[in-house]
């Protein structure tokens, strides 16, 4: 495999030729990026329009205790304004985004920045006449519908704080959010369809608010059509308030630092935590990586493929994009509907130029074999990209050579929630890939590789450890919605000086990064981000459920699986009915995607005599790595280590 890995892949001459960025280009700029942070990151910081501008650029600390992140501190700007009105003189009529439903058979709309611009306005007077305010937060629970895109853009036009819920997400989930983070409205549809089906958002919304302070209103985009109750007074018919609504709502000026948005994800302990990002260095660091990681040129159709309610529909659906006006694609559907053809389908239909998606659509797809893909016409793809997870040497080579008919750089981008944007990618005009690998950092962006215990870095370039970043970005996140000391703590005190990633690394002779995948209790499920701990925590709320323990394990198609342990309750009988029933409990207080994959009955979990449940030895089980166990003397009762890989899903 390693040597596998050795092969370069360097774009085409012509590719190479008319890219934003090659190789002396990047070499020179990234120089400038870590020794003159100020001076490039002052520089590149005119790719907004700005209110006022900033006269200080970097005020940034990293060290625990007094961790504090500023970017362009005393400018004022309006996000809106940047991703919309700027546009308008020059490219009113060209379209922002191309709406292709759930549906193949419901046209296509094309969203030009005019229409936009009108939307947008619109929706922002409708919020401000349900008395939302600069500062106030706005929970979104809808489907991948341009009403999505609008509404964020109406709160950042208000300076309101928006913060979206997956529409996978279950009412307990969605009310746990609100509440959070105190949301004054909350904007849903009727009905989310996907993949021919529907998932009521609606009814969710209304259980969700039952959780809530009845002050919060629901404003629901009527998009289905799809019957509902509704509550007079509380509940708002967006589309009918946006047509008597004045299509001008003047932008409010924000400070840089200004919250943009929060979005909750999940850590290694405890319940998510809303991640916050400010205004201006996370709209210029989206736009910036946007442009440049996928070589965005004027005219081009751009294509995401993730939903807006995690951080990649945000930062490559949303905002990137449109700051640099761009034409960005929204898809409200699945890769699976109504068949296996569906994503190259839309990438024929628009042709589309920069595709990006994930790992794991990419192995489900490639299952089916390559007809699907070859049914179309593929040649207005210039790009590829993959987000989300390692993506395995298989699924990047059928992405290269049946996708790509190994035409179309592939760009590989490590990031997170927290980091706002990519990180380690490939600039594709700059650096050769490597199946497998992210390669090397973006601008401004220091990693560095720690060795796990002592903390200290490694040196060598080839190594391996724990990747963290040594200085601010500016689409780093600024701190957790309510609680800075839980931000400290999460990513600034196991390792003085540095922001830990969560994330093993190793780096090779050539000094590029290969994600190895957490280091901690978050596992990467079909590039869904879960905490071992939420699912463990909804596992126990049962009441036939004693004790649980969940672990990641290899899945063919999701990259990690959900495999818990469940001890029942004295009396309990496990059964194949318990087994669902609690999966279905899992569905309703978390969501589908938190649905474990494998319970194993466990009449006793491994625990220290302290009585700390030994997860390596949990996960080492779920891997199928009984080989090596260690030492399991420290344990109360070694034979329940006998016991659970008796019955472990590899013996069945
Ligand atoms: C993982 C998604 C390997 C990683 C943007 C990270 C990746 C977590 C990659 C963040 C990649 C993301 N290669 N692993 N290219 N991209 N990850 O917050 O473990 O949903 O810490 O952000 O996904 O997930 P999140």
């Amino acid at each position: 495999m390693a040597q596998d890995h050795a092969k370069l892949y360097p774009a085409s001459d012509d590719f190479i030729k008319n890219a934003h960025i090659d190789r002396a280009k990047y070499d020179e700029m990234y120089a400038q990026s870590v020794s003159d942070p100020e001076g490039f990151w002052g520089e590149q910081g005119k790719r907004l329009d700005w209110i006022t501008p900033y006269s200080t650029v970097k005020n940034t600390s990293f060290d625990f205790g007094k961790v504090d992140i500023k970017w362009f501190e005393d400018g004022v700007l309006n996000v809106a304004y940047n991703c919309v009105d700027r546009h308008l003189a020059t490219r009113g009529d060209q379209t922002a985004i191309i709406f292709e439903p759930d549906d193949p058979a419901a046209e296509a709309q094309h969203i030009t920045y005019n229409m936009l611009s009108e939307k947008v306005n619109r929706f922002a007077n409708v919020l401000l006449s349900q008395g939302v305010m600069r500062g106030d937060r706005v929970v979104i629970y809808l489907p991948m519908i341009p009403e999505a895109a609008y509404a964020m853009l109406a709160c950042a036009r208000i300076g309101a704080i928006h913060s979206i819920v997956f529409a996978g997400f279950s009412p307990d989930a969605l009310a746990n959010r609100i509440n959070d983070c105190g949301a004054k409205v909350v904007i849903t549809a009727d009905s989310a369809p996907r993949g021919g089906r529907k998932t009521a958002l609606k009814s969710n919304a209304d259980a969700a608010l039952l959780h809530c302070s009845d002050r919060v209103r629901c404003l629901v985009v009527k998009h289905t059509g799809d019957q509902i109750t509704w509550i007079e007074g509380r509940d708002v018919d967006v589309k009918a308030q946006m047509q008597q609504a004045s299509p001008d709502c003047p932008v409010r000026p924000m400070g840089a630092e200004d919250p943009l948005f929060i979005l909750y994800t999940s850590g290694s302990t405890g319940k998510p935590k809303g991640v916050v990002h400010t205004s201006g260095g996370y709209l210029l660091y989206a736009s910036i990586t946007h442009e440049y990681v996928f070589d965005y040129h004027e005219g081009d159709v751009f294509w995401c493929s993730a939903d807006v309610g995690w951080v990649t529909g945000h930062s490559y659906i949303v905002y990137g994009p449109l700051a640099n006006g761009a034409t960005t694609l929204m898809f409200e559907g699945v890769p699976s509907y109504p068949d296996a053809g569906r994503f190259w389908a839309v990438c024929e239909k628009h042709k589309v130029n920069q595709f990006y998606t994930a790992p794991t659509a990419l192995r489900s797809l490639m299952g089916q074999g390559n007809s699907w893909v070859e049914k179309y016409d593929l040649s207005s793809i210039k790009l590829l990209g993959t987000v989300g997870e390692p993506i395995n040497p298989e699924a990047w080579n059928w992405y290269n050579d049946i996708v790509g008919k190994g035409r179309a750089p592939i760009v590989d981008t490590w990031w997170q929630t927290e980091t706002g944007g990519h990180l380690l990618t490939p600039l594709p005009g700059a650096v050769p890939t490597k199946p497998g690998s992210a390669t090397l950092p973006f601008f401004g962006v220091q990693p560095v590789v720690l060795e796990p215990t002592t903390g200290e870095e490694l040196k060598a370039t080839a190594t391996e450890g724990v990747l963290c970043l040594k200085d601010s970005w500016p689409g780093q996140m600024r701190t957790v919605w309510g609680d800075h000391e839980r931000f400290q703590e999460t990513y600034f005190q196991q390792y003085k000086g540095y922001y830990f990633s969560g994330d093993g690394c190793r780096r090779d002779e050539d000094g590029y990064y290969w994600i190895t995948g957490r280091v901690d209790d978050v596992i990467n499920v079909s590039g869904h981000r879960m905490g071992t701990a939420e699912v463990e925590s909804a596992l126990v709320a049962h009441p036939k459920v004693a004790e649980a323990a969940v672990v990641g394990f290899p899945h063919e198609v999701k990259g990690q699986g959900i495999y818990a342990y469940v001890t029942l309750m004295n009396g309990q009988e496990p059964s194949d009915a318990l087994r669902a029933e609690l999966e279905k409990w899992v569905r309703a207080e978390i969501g589908p995607i938190a649905k474990p994959d494998f319970i194993q009955w466990a009449p006793g979990l491994p625990k220290t005599r302290s009585g700390k449940i030994m997860r390596r030895i949990l996960r080492k089980i779920a891997e199928n790595d009984t080989g090596a166990m260690g030492d399991i003397s420290t344990l109360a009762d070694p034979s329940v280590v006998e016991e659970l890989i008796a019955n472990s899903i590899w013996k069945l």
